[in-house]
């Protein structure tokens, strides 16, 4: 068996041997080498698994037969016993792994795909895991149906941690959206979820040992610990940790309407609606607050079995603090100079719960102190500069800064962010080692779990690249082109990041006829960074039910159109100045879309002056003309129902070349 694979590899080889990127698979792999012909996928496919007893293993390659059959419309695929020679596919796993993965694992493989067979290959379940989802991404339909082209790959991550933030808190996320992003982000070989499970406005886990947490903190929005297990499970099953965090000791207004007695000023307090930093923090300085924590992390720490337990740590304003006299008195007594010193203290005490209950801490950029244990890791929200001094300093460090998805920038930014960042900081071999990797973060101020698919994905599948590829991968025209494969295979996954933009489309036009509201649709995006809070008050109760809340957050269209022949241009052009007409109508039924009215004038109004601009022997603009139309693109650059037309900069542009050439 396995001579006739090294005999067939090695004929493949001298015909040809060529270092490519790979047709479509994201994250690329680290080495990959083509090969000619390809294995055919049909209704013999099948699957022989030799795996040291490892059952997780083939349950794997059930899944992923189940994964292929969907993609393919083959639905006879199985998987025979170890050691039958009929098989298409051979999944080697050398050693057995355990059910819970760390957070050191070798996820390393190689894949050998002939004419004739292919051979999985890996030390550990995890690289399995990894392996198979190269092999899934590999299927292409050409020629004569469907078929994996011959190559070899070699591949391993770059970075052990490649995570992603779920805020399951400033809005409630049922567990079928943590199940369909955790199969999204095993798409694309993600191993960490870090679920934000407590906040000022929801604590989201049931505690049996204090219930009021999860029964006054909810709104009865609460995942059940049998709930809690069944997705830490689900996550094990694809190679995917869990990483808790409950964000101590501010952002805990919700767990202080059930318990005020945590609080550093008295109550009543109540879960809080609004988007912000606010004052509410635990007291430090009481020994009940410790007693209390001990209890509950000692339930938490069994019930989540990674070895991190992420304690926030964020944006404590010490207001509290600063206005309790007690609070002074105790800092003065423990020669706590300021409230950072003091929420030192408080950090010290929890790590010593932490370690108590076997677990290690993980917290973000504010919880870094010189006083505190090596093997803490510090998430950094503030930037490479900071992770890069943690570094140096000998803290191991994951970067969130510039993976801010909430923030609405476009995958290529992303792309671009690496948590090495050798313009920034040069960091020795050594202390490169202590940046473990990066998490991108979906915070949930202005998701539901109808539109938070359409935030993560496909973005995130950029960033889990840029966390598992080689650093010198980097062109972002490739990278866009596999981004739109991995997109279509997300949704295959589960994901509704395509299906709910067609939906939420329809549901605002009031019928399927969405071809003009998807025009404009198509070339805007929402406002980024923290400009949405900006334009009006909005609170956890108000509906994200808008335009702005069913567009995505990068226009491919818009983006494309920058890019493509006057001819082309033209064409849409054209279709985009007549399309005021066509959806005013639409509009003026429907109140939510209302507020778009002059966005989709604004569409039309420049598509006229792109048209004029591409006119063949067109006379000169008078200056006053020049000037006008200066402000009809002036008007449309400003943000309308908080989206941006994204078509603005491309005309603005070609105005200006036109200036710049015969005017
Ligand atoms: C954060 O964005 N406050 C972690």
């Amino acid at each position: 068996m396995l001579k006739r694979r090294t005999a067939f590899v090695t004929f493949a080889i001298v015909l040809v041997s060529a270092l490519v990127n790979a047709q479509s698979v994201m994250p690329v792999p680290a080495q990959i080498t083509k090969l000619s012909g390809s294995l055919v996928i049909d209704s013999s496919f099948a699957v022989s698994v030799s795996a040291g007893g490892d059952k997780n293993v083939s349950s794997a390659v059930q899944r992923f037969l189940q994964r292929l059959a969907k993609l393919t419309g083959i639905f006879s695929m199985k998987q025979t016993l170890s050691g039958e020679t009929l098989s298409t596919l051979n999944v080697v796993c050398k050693e057995k792994s355990r059910a819970i993965p760390s957070a050191a694992e070798d996820e390393s493989y190689t894949l050998e795909v002939g004419t004739r067979m292919a051979v999985l290959n890996a030390q550990t379940r995890f690289g399995v895991l990894r392996g198979l989802e190269t092999f899934l991404q590999l299927v292409e339909l050409g020629g004569n149906g469907f078929h994996v082209p011959c190559m070899t790959i070699q591949d391993q991550p770059r970075f052990a941690w490649r995570g992603l933030l779920i805020d399951a808190c400033r809005h409630w996320m049922p567990v079928e959206v943590i199940k369909r992003n955790l199969d999204g982000m095993a798409m694309v070989k993600m191993n960490v979820l870090h679920w934000h499970l407590s906040e000022d406005q929801g604590f989201r886990v049931e505690s049996k040992k204090f219930p009021k947490l999860h029964e006054l903190g909810s709104d009865g929005n609460y995942y059940s610990q049998e709930q809690i297990k069944d997705v830490v499970a689900y996550a094990a099953e694809r190679g995917i940790r869990v990483v808790p965090e409950f964000d101590m000791p501010g952002h805990t207004t919700s767990w202080f309407v059930g318990h005020p007695e945590l609080a550093s000023a008295p109550g009543p307090y109540e879960i809080e609606r609004k988007w912000g930093v606010f004052d509410p923090a635990m007291d430090p300085t009481k020994e009940t607050t410790y007693r209390f924590l001990d209890t509950f992390i000692g339930e938490m720490a069994k019930l989540f079995p990674d070895e991190y337990f992420h304690i926030g740590g964020d944006e404590v304003n010490g207001k509290q603090w600063s206005a309790s006299a007690e609070i002074i008195l105790f800092r003065g007594k423990n020669n706590l100079i300021d409230n950072h010193a003091l929420q030192a203290y408080f950090n010290r005490r929890l790590l010593a719960i932490l370690k108590k209950h076997g677990k290690k801490m993980i917290g973000w950029d504010e919880i870094f102190h010189s006083d505190l244990p090596k093997d803490i890791v510090v998430q950094s929200w503030r930037g490479q500069k900071s992770l890069a001094e943690g570094a140096k300093q000998g803290f191991q460090g994951i970067l969130s800064h510039g993976y801010y998805l909430d923030h609405i920038k476009s995958a290529a930014f992303h792309y671009a962010v690496d948590p090495i960042d050798t313009t920034i900081a040069n960091l020795s071999e050594g202390e490169q080692k202590k940046i473990l990797g990066g998490e991108a973060c979906m915070w949930a101020e202005y998701v539901s779990l109808e539109n938070i698919d359409s935030r993560i994905w496909p973005r995130t599948a950029a960033i889990a690249e840029r966390l598992w590829s080689l650093s010198a991968t980097m062109n972002v025209d490739d990278m866009y082109r596999r981004l739109e494969v991995a997109s279509r295979q997300l949704e295959l996954v589960g994901l509704t990041h395509r299906s709910s933009y067609t939906q939420m489309l329809e549901r605002l036009a009031g019928s399927n006829s969405i071809e003009p509201l998807k025009a404009l649709a198509d070339v805007v995006e929402p406002v980024k960074n923290y400009e949405r809070g900006r334009t009006r008050q909005y609170t956890q109760l108000t509906p994200l039910n808008r335009l702005v809340d069913a567009v995505r957050p990068e226009s491919d269209a818009a983006r494309e159109f920058a890019a493509m022949s006057d001819d082309n241009k033209r064409e849409l052009l054209r279709l985009w100045a007549g399309n005021h007409a066509l959806l005013l109508p639409i509009i003026r039924q429907s109140p939510l879309l209302q507020e778009i009215e002059p966005l989709s004038k604004n569409l039309s109004d420049v598509a006229e002056i792109g048209l004029r601009l591409l006119q063949k022997n067109r006379q000169p603009f008078s200056e006053q003309e020049k000037s006008r139309l200066k402000d009809v693109l002036d008007k449309a650059a400003t943000s309308v129902g908080a989206l941006q037309l994204m078509v603005v900069p491309t005309i603005k542009r070609m105005f200006e070349a036109a200036q710049k050439g015969r005017e």
